[in-house]
């Protein structure tokens, strides 16, 4: 199997990978899945630990979503939703999100291809907002270091991690970086969860200050950061974070893009924290990884300011080819379905306890562990060169790739991210599964000391 790909691997570039074609006889193929299994080119069986990539929240090959994608199909596979053009389904999956949110007060949705345009339609309809509300200065971003919202040149400006700014500069003008409120690895060295919340608040409200509240459009955060190493902010930082945007009249963003359906413990990350945002960003879990699909869902608010806007404000020049692609529709409604009736975000709360629970044990048993952390089923092992000081093991250094190819020998697959080792499993997983990750993990950090 792997040698009739020795040729076409040349001609496929990975993404957040090594341009050259070197060292690929390690290339992982995947062939099939099944339940919350997939099966590599060897047929090795592999608990996926990683749900494809923080999306395959139900699953795989779920024949519910199969039958009503081919249903879809065999009916209209597509047509496109521009200038007063619909289908059935884009409907009924508007109609099922507003539903969904109505305690957010959400009331319109713009739909596109995945999480990098869910927050593009975000940024761009946060600033036709303030031109609806005749404030159209307001054009900047607030956002966090260590943040992550998609490749495309908004999302990445406005993303806190330096590594995808290096090759694709000058970012947007206008994007300003906070800290983010991360009780391991923070500027101040507090460790205090309270004390942390006030001095990440008031550097937002000085940098609103410095730059003028007349000029921001938006404040944009996950409500746990997961690519910059899963970092669960500090219990009361949401809401006070809304506050400050409600005082001065900033649009609030939620990127739900990993969290949103069930992944940290509850509906949306943004529920669990008692917060309702303005703007959401939904992308992976809404299709499942089935078919690509991506949500921008706006709140009254949002909503009813562009709708009355006089004049070319209220027209959304904005939307792609596959906006409500119908069959992407049909695969998101089946999908929602299972979430709703297997119960998967109370699923991933209470089985991510018992998860990280006994992952934690790890920091105690190795030295190269200086944190386990997480929420529901999104948790990081934090590898270390010292504890003490907490300094992360060099990204270069491939300890992260050998835990997890370790960690793949023992049967389960985990994403290294920089010096992380970062687990989001379907939240159809149990407790015996979990435990198999718990204890892949241990064997693969046993056998590297
Ligand atoms: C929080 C967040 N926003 C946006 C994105 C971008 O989504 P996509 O890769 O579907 O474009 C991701 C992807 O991992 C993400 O984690």
């Amino acid at each position: 199997m792997y040698q009739k790909y020795k040729t076409a691997q040349k001609h496929f570039w990975h993404p957040m990978g090594p341009s050259a074609p070197v060292a690929q006889k390690d290339t992982l193929i995947i062939c099939r899945g099944d339940g919350n299994y997939v099966y590599d080119a060897d047929d090795n069986k592999l608990l996926d630990g990683f749900g494809g990539l923080w999306n395959v929240n139900v699953g795989h090959n779920r024949t519910e979503v199969k039958q009503a994608i081919n249903r879809q199909m065999d009916e209209l596979a597509y047509y496109q939703t521009f200038d007063g053009i619909a289908h059935p389904r884009v409907y009924d999956l508007a109609d099922r999100l507003i539903g969904m949110f109505a305690q957010e007060d959400m009331s319109r949705v713009l739909f596109s291809s995945g999480g990098s345009d869910a927050v593009e339609t975000a940024l761009k309809m946060a600033r036709q907002y303030w031109v609806a509300a005749g404030e159209p200065n307001r054009t900047r971003f607030l956002s966090l270091k260590n943040g992550y919202h998609g490749v495309h040149v908004g999302g990445t400006s406005v993303g806190g991690i330096s590594a995808y700014h290096f090759n694709h500069g000058p970012m947007l003008s206008g994007c300003h970086l906070l800290d983010s409120p991360w009780l391991y690895r923070n500027p101040w060295d507090c460790r205090d969860p309270a004390a942390l919340t006030n001095l990440c608040i008031r550097q937002l409200e000085e940098q609103i200050a410095f730059l003028g509240p007349q000029t921001i459009a938006a404040f944009i955060a996950e409500p746990v950061q997961g690519a910059g190493g899963v970092i669960v902010p500090t219990p009361d930082y949401w809401k006070r974070v809304r506050e400050v945007c409600d005082r001065h009249g900033i649009l609030l963003i939620a990127d739900e893009v990993v969290t949103g359906f069930g992944r940290s413990g509850s509906l949306l990350g943004s529920r669990g924290w008692g917060v309702a945002p303005d703007i959401l960003c939904l992308a992976k879990a809404i299709s499942a990884g089935y078919i690509p699909l991506g949500a921008t869902v706006f709140n009254r608010r949002v909503a009813e300011t562009i709708e009355q806007a006089r004049g070319f404000a209220n027209v959304v020049m904005h939307g792609y080819t596959y906006s409500g692609h119908p069959t992407a529709c049909a695969a998101a409604l089946a999908v929602l379905d299972i979430v709703e009736r297997e119960n998967l975000p109370e699923n991933a709360g209470c089985v991510g306890r018992e998860l990280l629970h006994k992952l934690q044990s790890l920091s105690d048993q190795f030295e190269l562990v200086g944190e386990v952390r997480g929420k529901g089923l999104m948790i990081a092992l934090d590898l270390v060169s010292d504890k003490r000081t907490r300094q992360p093991v060099d990204p270069m250094s491939g300890i992260s790739a050998r835990i997890a190819d370790l960690t793949r020998i023992n049967g389960v697959l985990v994403r290294p991210v920089g010096p992380k080792i970062v687990i989001s499993p379907p939240l159809t997983i149990n407790v015996s599964e979990a435990n198999m990750i718990a204890e892949a993990l241990h064997t693969a950090l046993s056998d590297y000391r």
